[in-house]
């Protein structure tokens, strides 16, 4: 069934993905093949800005998170949409910067950066690092010393929070990879650290609680153990923090029977919430930082394949096998992540019957999705599976040297190449 409001049925009964014939577009570039609707992704950061400058203090901004799906050309859309851009390797941050993304709205994440990196990231200038604990701090505060230059860092710490999403993506909680956690007291004391560094400026804290989260509660949680936060280090060294990044993590319904988030509604209610705590401390509102990656490009996104086979096992599944799967899409094999489909070649068909949709590689859990309702495929039919613009490309790999797919953008109906097919050749390309 389908629930983004960008993908309709044409009068050639053919899924349309804002308003652009996609058995067409298969047509033409081959499949699998990921669209992105380049317009709902505009205008989704579009939202994000906008809600972000009118509720939250001066010198608020969304930061792209650019894992969810990095390319050239969503560096250079959230770059023309006056977003920031957070990165969270040296591969992003060359990409951004091979983008003409300015160094300065870029903040580089990451829980093991190397020093390799972390001087990438200081030559270049970036408008912030954000360290994920005391020992990188000591080597980026080395690092700059060694480079003549200075740094603004922001620290990263765990709040102590569980959004009850999926474990996969629960960051927040104390015991954790990422951060420095705040209720052990530990980033108190870290912050006393990095206040005595003498090539490094902070400029506040980090903090990201999960992904997938519906409405504004887990955010407000944060701001206020954030906010209590910011109160003792005050206290404890008479610093105030000008930033407070508090990551990402918006919703997407990836379901018919999930409804959106009112994200614009959410970012307003953290704003009040934030007012009110810094009135009740008394403390000079910081600018806070958000960063979406998924609610931005995930629903703008649908993956197009070519069925190869269709089987049923009596008394057991229907399986439809597709020219792509893990490669392109590891969600289900990682997370049992679900994704709804739909034939595109027959959109107006009704869901008759529930699919296994199986993918090409050697591995029986290579599975987009099991129990997908769908129309009954057949061999030759496209096959659209629905919201992948975010954590598929950006996740795909080579396994069992299946070439990985295009990219095509759509923009006011005309159709361009974002990312080119890999060839054979491309997948041999490093052997020696
Ligand atoms: N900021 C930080 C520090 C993050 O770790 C993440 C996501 C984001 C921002 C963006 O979160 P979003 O707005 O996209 O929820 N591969 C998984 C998702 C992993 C998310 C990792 N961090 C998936 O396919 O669902």
């Amino acid at each position: 069934m389908l629930h983004q409001p960008n993908l309709t049925v044409n009068a050639a009964g053919h899924l349309a993905l804002g308003g652009v014939d996609t058995v067409a577009l298969a047509e033409k570039y081959g499949t699998p093949l990921y669209v992105l609707d380049e317009d709902m992704i505009r205008s989704r950061m579009g939202l994000y800005k906008t809600a972000m400058t009118a509720c939250l203090p001066a010198g608020s901004r969304p930061l792209y998170a650019s894992k969810a799906m990095c390319c050239k050309a969503l560096c250079r859309a959230a770059m023309e949409e006056g977003m920031g851009l957070d990165t969270v390797s040296a591969g992003e941050l060359y990409t951004a910067l091979a983008a003409g993304f300015p160094p300065s709205g870029i903040c580089c994440h990451g829980n093991a950066k190397t020093d390799e990196e972390l001087r990438y990231a200081i030559q270049s200038r970036v408008g912030c690092i954000v360290a994920d604990g005391e020992q990188e701090l000591a080597r980026i505060d080395r690092l700059c010393g060694q480079m003549g230059l200075r740094q603004s860092v922001l620290l990263r710490v765990t709040p102590g929070i569980d959004p009850h999403t999926f474990a996969a993506v629960n960051t927040g909680v104390v015991d954790v990879k990422f951060g420095v956690p705040v209720p052990t007291g530990q980033a108190l004391a870290v912050t006393g650290a990095a206040l005595k560094m003498p090539h490094i400026d902070l400029e506040g804290f980090h903090c990201h609680i999960g992904s997938q989260i519906f409405d504004a509660g887990p955010f407000r949680l944060e701001v206020d153990v954030m906010l209590s936060f910011l109160d003792s280090v005050r206290r404890a060294y008479g610093y105030t923090a000008g930033v407070l990044n508090l990551g990402g993590g918006f919703a997407v319904p990836y379901e018919p029977g999930e409804s959106a988030p009112d994200c614009g509604g959410m970012i307003r209610q953290v704003g009040e919430h934030l007012a009110a705590l810094c009135r009740q401390y008394d403390y000079p509102a910081p600018a806070v930082m958000m960063e979406p990656g998924r609610g931005i490009v995930a629903a703008a996104g649908i993956t197009l394949y070519t069925v190869q086979n269709v089987k049923t096992v009596p008394g057991g599944s229907t399986y439809a096998a597709v020219d792509g799967g893990m490669g392109d899409n590891p969600r289900y094999a990682l997370y049992r992540a679900r994704h709804s489909a739909v034939l595109a070649s027959r959109a107006g068909e009704p869901e008759d019957c529930a699919v296994t949709i199986a993918g090409r590689c050697c591995e029986s859990g290579d599975l987009i999705g099991e129990n997908v309702p769908l129309h009954m495929p057949q061999a030759g039919d496209i096959l659209a599976v629905l919201v992948t613009g975010a954590y598929t490309y950006s996740m795909a790999s080579n396994y069992n040297r299946v070439p990985r797919p295009p990219v095509v953008a759509l923009r006011g109906g005309q159709d361009r190449l974002i990312v080119r097919r890999e060839t054979l050749q491309d997948v041999a390309a490093l052997d020696l």
